[in-house]
């Protein structure tokens, strides 16, 4: 039952309990266990986690893994993943332990530009308004020093601030478009709060700017907000090596598995269908290490399929190549990450995995994040062209059957051992379960 609720953020968590379980569940007392359940014991932890949003009623738990043995510009890595799929952390590592003895993954950053743009609308002649912008755009900057000064200190701050005319799309509408460094911080507060200042003062100006006409002061703010879309924070990451040194099979020489490596990656690229899946899975190992280090995984998901779709196409994130017996598979993709402010230094977990990578800044963070997108990438690729992706998937997935079969530990042992050479599949865990119970 539907039941409509007044004031309910500010009921105590007991009562926001009580009201849920007693309008949605039959079996009260069971459905509260479950949400207590996972409650910290740790009073204060608890509290902590409860004011990261609002209506908090339990804590929802995901997998923190590590993948060791990621080589990444000559240095030794373990990376921190959040993931719940159960195969991800292994492909991952799996794609370390290849590259760490053929010269490891090598990553830079490209560029490092944010961006935010103020909408508004203007009712008059352009070149009044782009007269009005020269004459006040270096006010406008100096209108945000309270709220740049510690970023500039930082080696942040406005990079610039540009006034498009966008009225052949639309009538009277026009932007700020504006640029700007936010150092080791994602920055979306610093920008929100930027833009905000700007908007604010573009109206105060406007207001008695003796060339606008009464109707031409009437600037209409639409919004102010930061861009996901950045594709200047770019970071691109890479690995090479002779064919020779690639993967064989009973099927493919290590000539065949390069090119049908490029085949496949070349798929991706011509063909969405694919380019949307293989993304994925780049975004399998991304999203992994953007949630352990507390980062907004939403925004770096939006910005990549954006970049990928920059071309008026959505293609492979990816690329593979084969040059004078040189394989290189390499990634470019925008990562807007930050290792100061939001969770980093709140969330335990997020302190503990930046600590695992060396308390990286964001320029690192971002390679890093590049590099388990790529390993991700790789071994999907590698899975799909030799065995299947089956065979790993649901070898990772048994465990999952047999929970859900609620098989115990000796039960697992067993099956374990027996699907080492057997093909999982739910019906065959089940038959299998059954025997050894019989
Ligand atoms: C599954 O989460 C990801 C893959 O489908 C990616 C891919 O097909 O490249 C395995």
């Amino acid at each position: 039952m539907n039941t409509k609720v007044a004031g309910f953020s500010k009921l105590s968590k007991a009562d926001k309990i009580k009201w849920l379980v007693t309008n949605y569940f039959n079996n009260e007392s069971q459905a509260e266990e479950t949400l207590k359940m996972y409650w910290h014991s740790d009073q204060k932890l608890q509290q902590l986690h409860d004011e990261f949003s609002e209506n908090t009623i339990s804590n929802y738990y995901l997998p923190f893994s590590i993948a060791p043995n990621f080589l990444i510009n000559g240095l030794l890595h373990t990376i921190p993943m959040t993931i719940e799929e159960s195969s991800v952390v292994a492909a991952a590592s799996k794609a370390a332990k290849f590259w760490l003895d053929r010269g490891g993954f090598k990553a830079e950053v490209i560029s490092m530009t944010k961006v935010g743009q103020v909408h508004f609308m203007f009712k008059g002649a352009t070149e009044k308004l782009q007269q009005f912008f020269k004459q006040h755009k270096d006010a406008l900057i100096t209108a945000a020093k309270d709220i740049t000064q510690n970023m500039e200190k930082r080696g942040g701050g406005i990079t610039d601030i540009q006034l498009v005319d966008k009225t052949d799309d639309i009538p009277n509408y026009y932007q700020l478009h504006c640029t700007f460094g936010t150092a080791d911080a994602m920055g979306a507060n610093f920008i929100n709060s930027c833009l905000e200042r700007f908007a604010s003062h573009i109206l105060e100006v406007a207001n008695t700017y003796t060339h606008f006409s009464e109707a031409e002061k009437e600037i209409e703010i639409v919004m102010s907000i930061l861009s996901n879309y950045v594709p200047d924070c770019l970071v691109r990451a890479y690995v090479s090596c002779p064919i020779e040194q690639l993967p064989t099979t009973d099927q493919l020489s290590a000539q065949q598995y390069a090119e049908k490596f490029v085949r496949a990656v070349q798929i991706a690229t011509i063909e969405p269908y694919r380019a949307v899946t293989h993304n994925k899975g780049i975004m399998n190992g991304i999203d992994a290490v953007v949630l352990a280090t507390g980062n907004d995984f939403r925004a770096i998901e939006a910005g990549a399929h954006a970049y990928a779709a920059r071309e008026g196409q959505y293609k492979s994130l990816t690329t593979a190549t084969i040059e004078n017996d040189l394989f290189t598979f390499s990634i470019e993709i925008p990562l807007a990450l930050g290792t100061v402010g939001g969770l980093t230094s709140l969330h335990p977990l997020v302190k503990l995995a930046l600590q695992v990578l060396g308390k990286p800044n964001a320029k690192k963070l971002m390679e890093i994040t590049a590099v388990a997108g790529l390993a991700q990438n790789f071994a999907a690729i590698n899975s799909l062209i030799t065995t299947g992706i089956q065979q790993g998937h649901m070898k990772m997935h048994l465990m999952n059957i047999m929970n859900q079969l609620e098989a115990n530990t000796e039960e697992k042992k067993q099956l374990i051992e027996f699907f080492k050479s057997n093909t999982v599949t739910h019906s065959h865990v089940v038959n299998e379960l059954e025997r050894l119970r019989n």
